[in-house]
């Protein structure tokens, strides 16, 4: 579907933005994991949270969608599952296969996880490779490096000291799922620290977890007991218009309900360093992560310099920062974020050469890129969304300040993460 974006002068009044999407994933697969009911409130329905749903449904968990936002399970442990009928299919979506590879390692039978052509071309090794040393045997394509991967899970799962060679938290609750079925310690140390939405819910749901630093230490085989878990609203998400607010003059915006993690919050950190009026209200904690209010209004701001470790703390924010940055005094710098490379598409390209198509200046790095700021959009152009989500979203803010609309191709993957963007925009023009 090609969408045509029209510019707008600015936005003002509430917006509600849908539940995070890395909690929602944790709390159908922990709540699976666990005994008794666990209640999943402002639950994100969106193609990759369905697509782990499915998938622990075909393994045979008890899990129902009880409304739009609201999902009920009935868990029966962490040895409850069955072995599937089919190949489970992760479609677009990394924290599926990485996660429920991490589950399906420490069952005792043979099952196969595929995904579509972009999952199929993303690294699974990094996963693989501790896995593997737990007991669990893999197999997959390019030595084991792709999905399609056939898995074949043991019962007898041994604990790990591992560190990680990087910052990922796919890869850490990959690990984390599977130590949990272990009898005895496992550790997990990462070079910067990544999201820590597996240790904080592992904990709420009574596992043995510590962290400390980058370092999480986990004392596996207890049981989990079901619980009530209220999903916070997305950051990321959010991020598409608290910029939007940010570089579009006389708007205010109130965001409720965010989740504030300080491991998912380093965008507002950017944003505020850049010099915008972002306002916390309200904070408050529940199910062990903080939530608040964010209060925005349109700000000047200036180019600063994004690296080292900060950047697992708003990794997928990259792409609409990179809209901030073109609007800002100066030079942004944005490196150390090589990861960019290996998310749904290859999002330094993508951003540098769609970018480029709007008449943003930017130029390319290996590991990040570099923005001029302060520069005029023209719009009037066609732009690839590449199939990612985030892509999509971040070019549709680029197009509502541009001087003409602009076009992006295949726009529908914004459900993904985000079926009611285009919604959500139409109500705040
Ligand atoms: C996620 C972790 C991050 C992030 C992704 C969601 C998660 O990936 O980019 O969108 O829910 O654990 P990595 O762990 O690969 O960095």
């Amino acid at each position: 579907m090609k969408t045509e974006i029209k510019p707008l002068k600015s936005i003002n009044g509430e917006v509600a933005i849908p539940g995070d999407k890395s909690i929602s994933h944790r709390a159908l697969i922990i709540g699976s994991l666990a005994h008794g009911t666990t209640k999943i409130t402002n639950f994100l329905r969106s193609e990759d949270t369905l697509a782990t749903l499915n998938i622990l449904k075909a393994i045979g968990a008890n899990i129902e969608l009880t409304n739009a936002k609201e999902v009920v399970i009935e868990g029966n442990g962490l040895h409850s599952f069955q072995e599937p009928e089919d190949i489970l299919d992760a479609k677009n979506s990394g924290t599926t296969i990485r996660l429920i590879m991490g589950v399906l390692a420490a069952q005792n039978f043979y099952s196969v996880l595929t995904g579509d052509d972009s999952l199929k071309k993303r690294p699974m090794k990094r996963v693989i490779d501790p896995l593997s040393k737990m007991g669990g045997l893999f197999f997959g394509r390019k030595q084991g490096n792709y999905a399609p991967i056939t898995i074949l899970g043991t019962d007898d799962i041994f604990p790990i000291f591992y560190s990680t060679p990087v910052a990922s938290a796919q890869v850490k609750s990959a690990i984390l799922l599977n130590a949990l079925h272990a009898k005895g310690i496992s550790q997990i140390t990462e070079p910067y620290k990544s999201r820590d939405h597996t240790e904080r819910m592992l904990k709420y749901f009574g596992a043995n977890i510590e962290e400390k630093g980058t370092t999480v230490t986990i004392n596996g085989g207890d049981d989990l007991k079901g619980k009530e878990v209220f999903v916070p609203s997305d950051i990321s998400s959010a991020s598409f218009f608290i910029v939007t607010a940010l570089i579009t003059e006389n708007s205010t915006l109130l965001i409720k309900d965010i989740g504030i993690n300080p491991t998912r919050s380093g965008a507002i950190k950017i944003l505020k360093m850049m010099g915008a009026e972002i306002t916390t209200l309200n904070l408050r904690y529940l199910n062990n992560e903080p939530v608040c209010d964010l209060l925005v209004k349109s700000s000047n701001l200036k180019g600063v310099e994004i690296k080292g470790d900060i950047i697992p703390t708003l990794i997928d924010e990259i792409p609409i920062l990179a809209v901030a940055a073109s609007q800002a005094d100066g030079k942004t710098l944005v490196k150390d974020a090589n990861e960019l490379r290996y998310k749904e598409t290859d999002r330094i390209k993508a951003i540098v050469n769609e970018f480029t198509k709007m008449g943003i200046e930017i130029f390319e790095r290996e590991d990040g890129f570099e923005i001029i700021g302060k520069q005029k959009i023209k719009g009037n152009c066609t732009c690839e969304s590449y199939n990612d989500h985030r892509i999509a979203m971040s070019l549709a803010i680029a197009g509502l300040i541009a001087e003409n609309p602009i076009n992006i191709n295949d726009f529908d993957c914004v459900n993904i993460s985000y079926p009611q963007f285009l919604d959500t925009l139409n109500t705040l023009r």
